[in-house]
């Protein structure tokens, strides 16, 4: 009986907002960016998860922990039904990193593995830690994905070729038809795997993603994510969409299926197309800020389309992230490749406020 009443106590509070009352504070600054400090190194989106999302996460969990079951059966089928998929050309996975780890265990096993040289590779690292060889081709001179590099790259001792559209860290997507050509061709002897984790922030979602390939059967894997537009990082959902046989190989590889609460707030977002606008639009007059707070110092950033901007600042980047996080600001740490770009993700209107105040101050000092 004690132990009905926390529980909906804890409910109710969640759904409330008044969490905190009933749960530890030492609990909960270990959970998110403490609150004096505005973390823009990570391309979250703090406008999510939608309200919807949190409530069917509240109420899940209060149901109790069990194994996920059917609602993954049925948010698949949701995914499926929205990308014009059969149910078995889509796999789920704790966040899309795990799909990806998934994939690149699996064709890495039958050979090496092109990346371009500067974007996302948590994966990639996994893959070569685990004896996999990975080539990675340098971006061109404008810092775009250098397509005819990759494709010429392609023989025989390569088994699949990786790819993110839009690039993270870069933030510059390619051309659509542009890519679908690209695909087609390279399909024709290894896997193409297009990571779209912030396709639904681009100009042009429906152009710019490689799903329609996935439908007319090509060699092709399109990997998506929970935790960008959607808000839920922390939630850790993501999906892999491809011919059937190339998801069973996915699914085959994936060791860390999503978590039930994840999953619950995930079928309740997931067609929630006012929370869709509404955070395209936050995260949008977020990017505009933040353009503008390089612009006014002269600085160029690169066209993005994602929730982050890189910026070449002109100066290294080590010594200046250190000094925006004296100053309670986390923007992403030097790269070893582009010592001078620094990665701003997109945070609340009020942090990016508070970023462009020391942006500048920092900036010019
Ligand atoms: C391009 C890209 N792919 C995949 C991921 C992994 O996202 P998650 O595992 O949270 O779905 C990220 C995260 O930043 C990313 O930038």
């Amino acid at each position: 009986m004690a132990m009905e009443i926390t529980r909906r106590s804890l409910l109710n509070g969640i759904l409330l907002g008044t969490a905190s009352m009933t749960v530890s504070p030492t609990v909960l600054s270990m959970v998110g960016p403490n609150p004096s400090i505005v973390r823009l190194s990570a391309n979250e989106n703090p406008y999510g998860p939608s309200s919807n999302a949190l409530k069917a996460a509240a109420q899940a969990s209060n149901k109790g922990a069990y194994y996920p079951g059917k609602i993954a059966a049925e948010l698949m089928q949701m995914i499926a039904d929205k990308n014009k998929l059969e149910v078995n050309q889509v796999a789920i996975s704790s966040g899309s990193n795990e799909a990806l780890s998934a994939a690149v265990v699996g064709w890495g096993k039958e050979g090496q593995i092109i990346s371009p040289s500067f974007t996302y590779d948590l994966h990639l690292g996994y893959a070569q830690r685990i004896g996999t060889k990975v080539l990675r081709v340098p971006l061109d001179n404008d810092m775009s994905i250098d397509l005819d590099a990759m494709q010429a790259a392609v023989d025989k001792s390569v088994s699949m070729v990786y790819l993110c559209n839009p690039n993270n860290p870069t933030g510059k997507t390619i051309d659509g038809d542009t890519l679908r050509k690209f695909c087609r061709a390279v399909g024709k002897k290894v896997t193409v795997l297009v990571d779209e984790a912030y396709n639904e922030l681009t100009d042009n979602p429906e152009y710019t993603s490689m799903v329609d390939l996935v439908r007319e059967g090509e060699n092709v894997i399109v990997m998506r994510t929970f935790s960008k537009l959607y808000g839920m990082a922390g939630m850790r959902v993501g999906y892999a969409l491809g011919r059937k046989d190339l998801i069973k190989k996915v699914r085959n590889h994936i060791m860390a299926w999503p978590n039930i609460v994840g999953l619950a707030a995930a079928h309740a977002c997931y067609n929630e197309n006012d929370f869709i606008e509404y955070s395209i639009d936050k995260i949008n007059q977020g990017r505009d800020l933040v353009n503008e707070v390089f612009i006014q110092q002269g600085i160029e950033p690169l066209p993005s389309e994602t929730n982050f901007v890189l910026a070449d600042i002109g100066r290294d980047v080590k010594d200046f992230e250190i000094r925006m996080r004296q100053e309670n600001i986390l923007v992403h740490r030097a790269y070893s490749l582009y010592p001078n770009h620094l990665r701003v993700s997109m945070g609340k209107m009020e942090d990016l406020r508070e970023f462009a105040e020391v942006f500048k101050r920092v900036y010019n000092s």
